[in-house]
């Protein structure tokens, strides 16, 4: 089995060779792909893998390449986890949308949205050479904003695709070290899209979501991911569901920007600043002869357990017994407040026969379903925006976002980023 994995020069690939290697999976070559400006990281991440395999007993084949193609070729899965314009761009989807009072953050908002419009293109470029040079291979999609991007290319018939995301596997994990019972006792259903779900909890097949709200820990360890203010007295026991963390940029905006506004005057910087500190660090890590496995400081980045989320998903897509997992793919009347061709972050049944949603047990609460309502209307005027070229699309996407204040701003904004990303966005008319 080979796999290609796209953007591999990310300093969190030795997670994912992590995952691989233990992966019950005939893998036999892994091609590791970036562009030519990141040759060296490629290189060194191609050289810590074939130690973590030899230190495995894996026979598994590392193999660095600048050529897409050749990695794509007969692939059984491609993995997109590319980032257009590096830590540079998300550092300006972070400030940019700060100018204009509204938060700036890598998926949410304006931020996501500059993300989206620079992702998309590459996106449908890869999907074509998929579909003409491993016409069989699933597309595996972690690159942000993952639950946009995945509607894309559903939106172009690439069927053969699912985003993917971390946040559900560390709520499993997280419920069940607090309820001190193993993981696979424990079962979440998410409803929405991604970074916008609500999740209801069972274990041993009892919900247990009130407790859980209850208690508090859930709601204040996932917190970590994304700020909030002091929430007033019982509003997360009252929700019914457990939040995303990345709720919290809607319920909580003023304070979310100013987090936001904070780290951008401060010394360390945005999220990306830090990330980049974090990054040359843990390459100067990986370029020791000595290190074979992965080194701990990569805990510091958010992306925890995503090679388990796509080994599971790869695993699940090869076998002939269907696998509950929560992705992201076609609604397909799931939830019911969404077209069929929304997608949706969702449990799913995943065999090699595809995907299957499973229906949700309830309707999506109100607050949530008018949040993800309007946050869909706005994915799919960026896809389209981004497909045709269309300024109008554009600013009317920004302007359906519940966290953007009105025309003056959305075109403000639009002006903003679009001057930003002149390089890497297509023409807008
Ligand atoms: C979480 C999100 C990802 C995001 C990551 C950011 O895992 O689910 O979508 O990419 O956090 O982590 P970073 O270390 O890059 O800030």
């Amino acid at each position: 089995m080979k796999i290609a994995v796209i953007g591999a020069g990310s300093s969190y690939t030795p997670e994912l060779v992590e995952g691989i290697l233990k992966a019950p999976l005939p893998i036999e070559e892994v091609w590791l792909v970036d562009l030519p400006e990141g040759r060296q990281r490629v290189e060194t991440i191609a050289a810590l893998a074939r130690r973590m395999a030899r230190r495995a007993g894996k026979g598994i084949r590392f193999l660095p390449t600048e050529d897409r193609l050749e990695a794509i070729r007969g692939a059984a899965f491609v993995l997109n986890q590319f980032r257009v314009g590096l830590l540079r761009m998300r550092g300006l989807d972070e400030r940019l949308p700060l100018r204009h009072g509204v938060v700036g953050q890598e998926t949410t908002g304006p931020g996501g949205f500059a993300n989206a419009l620079r992702t998309i293109p590459v996106v449908r470029q890869i999907a074509e050479e998929v579909e003409t040079h491993a016409p069989g291979a699933w597309l595996l999609n972690f690159t942000n904003p993952a639950g946009l991007v995945t509607q894309a290319l559903v939106d172009l018939g690439h069927r053969r695709a699912v985003g993917l995301c971390n946040i559900p596997r560390i709520t499993e994990r997280m419920v069940a070290q607090a309820a001190g019972v193993p993981q696979d006792a424990v079962r979440i259903s998410a409803f929405g899209l991604n970074h916008l779900t609500g999740t209801r909890i069972a274990i041993g097949g009892e919900d247990v979501t009130a407790q859980v709200l209850a208690s508090g820990a859930a709601e204040a360890e996932l917190a970590k991911s994304a700020p909030r203010a002091k929430p007033p007295e019982g509003f997360f026991a009252s929700l019914g569901f457990l939040p995303n963390p990345y709720l919290n940029y809607f319920f909580f905006p003023q304070a979310t920007y100013e987090h936001a506004l904070r780290d951008a005057l401060s010394p360390e910087g945005t999220r990306a600043q830090r990330v980049q500190v974090l990054e040359d660090a843990l390459f100067a890590r990986y370029r020791d002869e000595e290190l074979d496995e992965k080194p701990p400081e990569l805990a510091q980045r958010g992306g925890a357990y995503y090679s388990e989320v796509a080994v599971d998903a790869m695993v699940a897509l090869s076998g002939d017994v269907p696998r509950e997992l929560v992705l992201n793919t076609e609604n397909r009347g799931a939830i019911a407040q969404l077209p069929g061709s929304a997608v949706v972050e969702r449990n799913a049944l995943v065999d090699r026969t595809g995907v299957r949603t499973v229906p949700a047990e309830e309707p999506m609460p109100p607050l949530l379903g008018a949040l993800v309502g309007a946050v869909k209307e706005y994915e799919l005027l960026t896809v389209q925006a981004a497909l045709e070229g269309s300024r109008r699309k554009a600013r009317e996407a920004l302007l359906a976002h519940p966290l953007v204040p009105g025309t003056e701003v959305a075109q403000a904004l639009l002006d903003d980023l679009a001057a930003a990303n002149a390089e890497f966005w297509p023409v807008l008319r």
